[in-house]
């Protein structure tokens, strides 16, 4: 029984095969948080919480005269604001009353088999027998609002996911005016916290701070996840690292404004709560209606921060990402953006086609630049026609021959925004996000469009599916080329104006649903100017996902190794682009742009056809090896070896396949050590019982040597050099 209810103890027990969380009902319907750690048996987790007598805190007066119990002093489940907890709070609704109080208390659960899905939003899924939920109904007397918490156990992952459900049961309006999805109570503050922060062509660098007394964390007001920060962050042991310690991770599903809190209180005792970001939000509840907030995966692991990465890649790629490209090979693709930029006929792109054919490549992307006026980004933007003066003989003919090559065809779309000088934009002025009688502001050249508005949403639907369908489409990139600023809606009234933002996020969903449901083998890779909306919200749509707009291979070492902390390799877009690298204008070895863009979904771009022959041979040699590669990496387990953000001059990971017969092992020499010392490299992850063969030297070795005493790293003179190893057990 994943999920236990002691009726006499009234104490929730929620067990994953290595965790245990536990709550229990306490004095006053309070819903109390007594654990979250490694598995425990003991079900009596009851005296974990203590009555404490402190200045300053406030108790219910119907406790006096025993001053012992306050919300303020107690490690809860779900705070509500105004009613003696001065922590953060998760909600605060206002009544008729106005004053935003609130006051939940228990008052019913359910304990089900499976995993209900949220309405309108991305989740992780499960079926009967891979999931177990607890639903617990919390009321406020007052305004007649339910909270319903909604916390998943999975059968075979060391995962919770939570989130809640808030219902006007009373016959007037009232506001929410914050609704934050998950909280967690820690006993000490002795913890780091580790957040992926960034910005355009850096994301996900990896950032570890020690926690202090009051709040810190990371949030979006951009009206995506961001490139700056990511909805995650993880609260870790001072000692812990890549292999030992406790991590807890909370990774929220949702693609638009977050924030994500630690908050260090006078009890020296931690906070962490996750959800949408309060600022500018607030939702108007009729009577019997709901507001669904989206969902927190939590992971905790005794077994450092790589054990917690691989849940969340496994659960992310089997439990999150859906449809027929799940677990499928996806195609190798060249995509022509860093080829020709707007400067391309479809001459040019069919030339770059035939050139990926003979090499191998299965699939080509049309980028940026087909449709309307296009030929800069200064316009266009919303007019999705294509541009016959650029495409001569239409897009059926283009897609059609390369076809022909025996290639998928890809093509790109941004559907959120439009420019200025656009069809669209003169034609529905009031289409974009804007605020009447104010500027506005602009970026790159473009405004948004209100995707909380269904017109909006038809349009776009009719516009790609009529684009993909005609032409027999296979892939979309969805790019998302700006934040949101004056963030308001022309058909929302007044007092629903700070609903808009969250409208906008439904509304993207909403219209990336009905694409992928009309066409069920359509490839969504998502993209924001790279990876500035990476997140598992998105992944729930596109089970790929453009990494960076920085395809150098050194950069995207660090980047990829930021966003394995949680995504898996999997939904990494990576790509082997041109030398000088057009962002860094760095020369780097084609062998490493190959083995790094290997760790990901693999692409190319680059205009092929000024290759030499000797290059051409190169990538022929790193599809064949992808190809033979292909599942481990992307099925297999990830280990991260040696950190880039701490080792000056080198970086390593390696995927082990599930039954630990076959590893795929990447070393980059980021920077030649002048007077290097003899390196070796401890592998992680194998079976030291069983014999593996170093497939390219033939030699064998026992899983533990492999893993304790390593292997030796060849001597290589230059900046980028890299190297990759494979191996594979031999028969008993
Ligand atoms: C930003 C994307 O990240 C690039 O890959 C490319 O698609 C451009 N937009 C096109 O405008």
């Amino acid at each position: 029984m994943p999920i236990s209810f002691d009726e006499h103890k009234k104490i929730f027990k929620l067990d994953t095969p290595n965790t245990t969380y536990a709550m229990q009902v306490i004095r006053h319907g309070c819903l109390a948080h007594l654990y979250y750690g490694k598995k425990l048996t003991d079900n009596d987790l009851g005296y974990l919480i203590r009555g404490i007598n402190l200045s300053f805190a406030a108790y219910p007066a119907e406790e006096a005269p025993d001053r012992s119990f306050s919300f303020g002093t107690t490690p809860l489940e779900y705070p509500a604001f105004g009613i003696g907890d001065f922590r953060t709070p998760c909600i605060s609704v206002e009544g008729a009353d106005g004053t935003g109080v609130t006051d939940i208390r228990y008052v019913s659960h359910r304990i089900y088999k499976g995993k209900p899905t949220l309405s309108g939003l991305p989740a992780t899924y499960a079926d009967e027998n891979e999931a177990q939920t607890l639903e617990i109904d919390m009321k406020d007397a007052l305004t007649g609002v339910v909270v319903t918490l909604i916390y998943t156990t999975f059968e075979n992952y060391d995962a919770i996911t939570r989130s809640c459900i808030v219902k006007n049961c009373s016959d007037s309006d009232v506001s929410i005016k914050r609704v934050l999805s998950a909280c967690l109570d820690l006993d000490t503050c002795d913890y780091d916290m580790i957040t992926l922060y960034g910005k355009w062509a850096l994301e996900r660098q990896i950032e570890r701070r020690r926690l202090a007394h009051g709040i810190q964390g990371v949030e979006s007001m951009r009206g995506s996840s961001s490139h700056q920060q990511n909805p995650f962050v993880a609260i870790v042991g001072k000692n812990t690292d890549e292999d030992n310690g406790e991590a807890y991770g909370m990774s929220l599903v949702y693609s638009s404004n977050f924030t994500a809190l630690a908050e260090v209180g006078e009890l020296n005792t931690t906070r962490v709560v996750m959800g949408i970001n309060p600022q500018n939000f607030s939702w108007t509840l009729s009577p019997n209606e709901s507001f669904t907030a989206p969902e927190v995966v939590m992971v905790y692991s005794d077994k450092g921060i790589g054990n917690m990465s691989r849940t969340y890649h496994r659960l992310y790629r089997n439990n999150l990402c859906r449809g027929y490209w799940k677990n499928r090979r996806r195609p190798i693709l060249i995509n022509n953006w860093e080829a020709t930029y707007f400067n391309f006929d479809e001459k040019k792109l069919l030339d770059i086609a035939k050139s990926a054919s003979e090499l191998g490549i299965e699939m080509f992307v049309m980028d940026d630049g087909w449709f309307g006026q296009r030929d800069s980004d200064k316009r266009g933007l919303g007019d999705w026609f294509v541009n016959e003066n650029k495409i001569k003989g239409g897009l059926k003919k283009l897609v059609d021959d390369v076809h022909t090559l025996g290639m998928k065809f890809g093509i790109w779309f941004e559907p959120e925004m439009i420019s200025e000088d656009s069809d669209l934009y003169r034609t529905h002025p009031d289409w974009c996000l804007h605020v009447p009688g104010r500027g506005y502001s602009l970026s790159r050249c473009q405004l948004v469009l209100d995707m909380s508005r269904q017109d909006v949403i038809d349009y776009l639907f009719e516009r790609m599916s009529s684009i993909i369908g005609e032409c027999g489409i296979e892939y979309v990139k969805w790019d998302m080329n700006r934040s949101l600023t004056e963030v308001s809606s022309r058909l929302l009234p007044p007092d629903r104006q700070c609903e808009t933002a969250h409208r906008y996020v439904l509304g993207v969903y909403q219209l990336m649903e009905r694409l992928v449901s009309k066409f069920p083998k359509l490839l969504l890779e998502g993209c924001s100017g790279g990876g500035g909306r990476f997140d598992a919200g998105m992944l729930y749509c596109s089970p790929q996902y453009w990494t960076s707009d920085d395809t150098d291979a050194l950069e995207r070492v660090r980047i990829q190794y930021g966003t394995s902390y949680v995504y898996p390799v999997s939904a990494m877009g990576a790509h082997v682009s041109v030398c000088p690298n057009e962002q860094t204008g760095r020369t780097v070895d084609l062998n490493t742009r190959g083995n790094v863009a290997m760790s990901g979904t693999f692409g190319y771009e680059l205009d092929l056809t000024k290759l030499t022959d000797e290059e051409k041979d190169t990538i022929r040699a790193q599809i064949k090896e992808f190809d033979e590669q292909y599942d481990v990496i992307s099925y297999g387990d990830q280990y991260r070896l040696i950190n880039p953000f701490e080792d000056n001059y080198s970086a390593a990971w390696m995927f082990v396949s599930e039954d630990k017969n076959r590893a795929f092992v990447t070393y980059v020499q980021t920077k030649t050590d002048p007077n290097p010392p003899m390196r070796r490299l401890k592998l992680k992850g194998l079976d030291p019982t069983k014999r593996y063969i170093d497939t390219q030297s033939g030699v064998s070795y026992m899983g533990d040597t492999l893993m304790n005493a390593g292997i030796n790293l060849p001597m290589m003179f230059g900046d980028g050099k890299s190297c990759t190893f494979k191996f594979k057990a031999q028969e008993k």
